[in-house]
């Protein structure tokens, strides 16, 4: 069979599975709505099944033992802690580094802000100064006007929380010059720095640059397994062994001492050796969507795209739900995230076949 026909036959029983799994049958539809839906490998599965295990709150799980160490000497940092989430590493991350009644520093766009359930003052007992960024993204000048002086009336700054890849940025990532100016200006002042890397991996293959690199410029980095990583769980907190020893403690505290989590740690390792540099891919595929939907009437500014994230304003004929649910009954799901924006993200599961048929879609709405 040719490719042409190869791709029709495809597309046939793409319909006609969709109309038979007519409501919603999610593994039917090409599903954009974030790179944690990834179902893992039967590669990665084995990997997971073949786990040794012990028990992790006793320091005994060899494979969590593992994963924790490779993070640590791929960051070039003293040690790592396997948390179940990205909230769970940001949150421990933040009360480590904070005292009650303290400020924490963040665009304002930021995960930590935004969507861990105002977490910062109700683990840490902090208060925010929000930065206005630029797509999620700060600077060191920002950052050196939002540092609060040494006076009674106002909390102190102790720390600085930063996003790369930023998601509500469209998944832009920072330069590194910029990083470095901001980590001399926490420096300077005393201030901690933090970074959210839950889609790190993404801005390392996106710009060509080193874990090892990150591991220099803060004092903790966050990183997920579960997101373009394609692991079903887990989350890496990396640091000084001094500050994964309190995170330790604090990730007690919040519930997050796991026991033969070796299983799921197996799939993190898999994650790491072979799932990094594929992202390119899903940055391409990403790029394909885009261009497709630039030539759209109802498409509005698209963030420029970086890495896997797509975000779009959505004009003319549709809103932004009335979009994603055409789509829907086309068979993508992408989900509105405001009344007038829609956001796209390729990951594993997203075939470069896939990417055709998005774009065969879009080409008719
Ligand atoms: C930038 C960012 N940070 C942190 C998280 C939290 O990760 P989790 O869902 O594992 O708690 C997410 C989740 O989407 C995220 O996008």
């Amino acid at each position: 069979m040719c490719d042409h026909v190869k791709k029709h036959v495809a597309l046939l029983l793409f319909f006609l599975s969709n109309c038979i799994f007519s409501d919603i049958n999610f593994a039917a539809m090409i599903d954009f709505r974030s790179d944690t839906v990834t179902s893992p490998t039967k590669e990665m599965l084995q990997a997971m099944m073949q786990a040794k295990t012990g028990d992790d709150v006793f320091g005994e799980d060899p494979t969590v033992n593992a994963l924790e160490q490779k993070a640590a000497t791929l960051f070039g940092m003293e040690a790592a802690l396997f948390c179940p989430s990205g909230t769970m590493t940001n949150q421990i991350a933040i009360k480590v580094h904070t005292q009650p009644g303290d400020e924490v520093i963040c665009d304002r766009l930021s995960h930590i802000y935004q969507y861990e359930g105002g977490g910062i003052a109700f683990n840490a007992g902090c208060s925010v100064r929000l930065i206005e960024g630029n797509r999620g993204r700060i600077t060191a000048d920002q950052v050196l006007r939002s540092i609060n002086p040494d006076d009674i009336h106002k909390p102190p700054s102790t720390l600085v929380s930063l996003e790369n890849t930023a998601n509500r940025g469209g998944g832009s990532c920072y330069d590194f010059k910029e990083l470095r100016s901001i980590k001399t200006a926490c420096k300077e002042n005393n201030l901690h720095f933090h970074l959210d890397g839950a889609r790190l991996f993404n801005a390392l293959i996106a710009k060509n640059e080193t874990p090892k690199q990150y591991g220099e410029a803060f004092d903790s980095i966050s990183v997920c397994l579960s997101k373009s990583l394609g692991a079903p769980v887990g989350s890496l907190l990396i640091g000084t062994t001094t500050f994964i020893k309190k995170a330790r403690r604090i990730r007690k505290i919040f519930g997050g001492g796991m026991r033969q989590a070796g299983i799921l740690a197996a799939a993190g390792i898999y994650a790491l050796d072979n799932n990094v540099q594929r992202l390119a891919e899903d940055h391409y595929h990403a790029q394909i969507i885009a261009e497709a939907l630039s030539n759209k009437e109802f498409t509005g500014e698209i963030m420029p795209v970086e890495t896997n994230i797509i975000i779009f304003e959505v004009n003319g004929k549709y809103t932004a739900s009335q979009l994603s649910a055409k789509l829907k009954e086309n068979g993508i799901l992408a989900i509105a995230i405001s009344p007038s924006q829609i956001r796209i993200v390729t990951h594993l599961n997203i075939t470069a076949l896939m990417t055709e048929q998005t774009v065969d879609i879009i080409n008719k709405l």
